[in-house]
């Protein structure tokens, strides 16, 4: 639904040169939430800008719905008013809302619908309507001034639907709200994902946005995207900082005679089931000592540490075991001891 290829962004100014964006290659499915995480001055803002072309891009190109949007920057009449269209298709919500004090919030909902040049009445129909969607039709009248951040950013989200978009770009959209109120942002974007098949591409610094509401992230460094995938093929990648930091899971050996493992588990296995079947199956007591599970589409993913009884090399079946179920297995802090115990399996 969105991708862009090669996206560089060099922003020039007093004879300075900032490389903002470095070749980024994004690739974004039609109907998925999207994460990128990045620290201050990753380069996201720039990346979303140049989505939708609020900034131009200084080489490479954006795609959105099949619509080369690049190709439609600068080159006159015609294809601008192409290029105004495709914009009017991608919704925008922002961090600090940017709404407009001296409208009410109904007129604030109409704004775009007046730019397109949609007649008043319909006009009124459509932002009504798309307030009921986002819990707010009692505040129409209201002016921002009288809203609370939350509902801000409802309005925020209820523009950014005016113009119909089949994509919805947030940037750190939950950033000025507190914890529980950002809760209820998410699952509004969540439920609106769902509702109107609408994809979702939101920038955020905060592992808990993702974690929460995406169904791909994208690691963003430097201008640079580092690390991208859906979950589960984040959590399958061996060393992923993301699988990591969105699944972390802690626990220390209780004694030497005692072998830790992560369980990695995206999808094909749950695990409970073969954990107790393993307990079972070799009759052993198995500890757990952390785990970082959710549920996405109703599959189990996520990490769990366990303790098994004895030295590694007393758990070579019990792992081989796991393995087997297609579970990720890796021994923890024993790095050094299993392609020794290999070479001696195959003896
Ligand atoms: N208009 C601009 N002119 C010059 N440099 C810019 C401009 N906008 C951004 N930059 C620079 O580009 C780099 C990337 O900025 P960007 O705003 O994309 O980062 P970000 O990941 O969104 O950061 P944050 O999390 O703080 O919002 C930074 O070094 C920034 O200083
Ligand atoms: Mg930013």
């Amino acid at each position: 639904m969105i991708t862009t290829s090669g996206l560089t962004k060099v922003y020039r100014s007093r004879g300075r040169e900032v490389t903002a964006l470095d070749g980024v290659d994004l690739h974004v499915r039609e109907g998925e939430v999207y994460g990128v995480i990045g620290q201050s001055g990753a380069g996201k803002s720039s990346l979303i800008r140049c989505v939708n072309l609020l900034e131009k891009p200084t080489a490479g190109t954006v795609t959105v719905a099949g619509q080369d949007l690049t190709a439609l920057a600068g080159r006159g009449p015609r294809a601008g008013r192409e290029l105004r269209q495709a914009r009017s298709r991608i919704g925008m919500v922002f961090q600090h809302f940017n709404l407009l004090s001296s409208r009410t919030v109904q007129d604030n909902v109409e704004l775009p619908l007046e730019i397109l040049g949609t007649s008043g009445k319909d006009r009124s129909r459509k932002a009504l309507e798309l307030l009921d969607l986002v819990g707010l039709s009692d505040k129409a009248k209201a002016y921002p001034a009288q809203l609370s951040g939350g509902q801000k950013q409802r309005v925020g989200i209820a523009r950014a639907l005016a113009g119909d978009p089949k994509v919805l770009l947030s940037d750190e959209a939950t950033s000025a709200l507190d914890p529980e109120t950002t809760r209820s942002i998410l699952q509004l974007l969540r439920d609106l994902n769902r509702q109107l098949g609408l994809t979702v591409l939101l920038i955020t610094h905060e592992m808990d946005v993702v974690k929460s509401i995406c169904d791909s992230a994208a690691l963003m460094e430097n201008g640079r995207i580092v690390e991208s995938g859906t979950v589960s093929e984040l959590l399958a990648t061996p060393g992923s900082e993301l699988a990591t930091a969105l699944f972390p899971v802690g626990g220390e050996a209780t004694g030497d005679d005692r072998t830790v493992i992560d369980v990695t588990f995206h999808g094909e296995a749950a695990t409970q089931p073969v954990i107790s079947q393993l307990s079972r199956t070799y009759n052993i007591d198995i500890s757990i000592l952390g785990a970082a599970i959710d549920t996405v589409g109703g599959l189990q993913v996520g990490r769990m540490r366990i303790e098994l009884p004895g030295r590694y090399e007393d758990n070579v079946v019990p792992i081989g075991f796991l393995r087997e179920q297609g579970l990720q297995i890796d021994v923890v802090g024993a790095s050094d001891q299993e392609p020794l115990l290999v070479k001696d399996g195959a003896k």
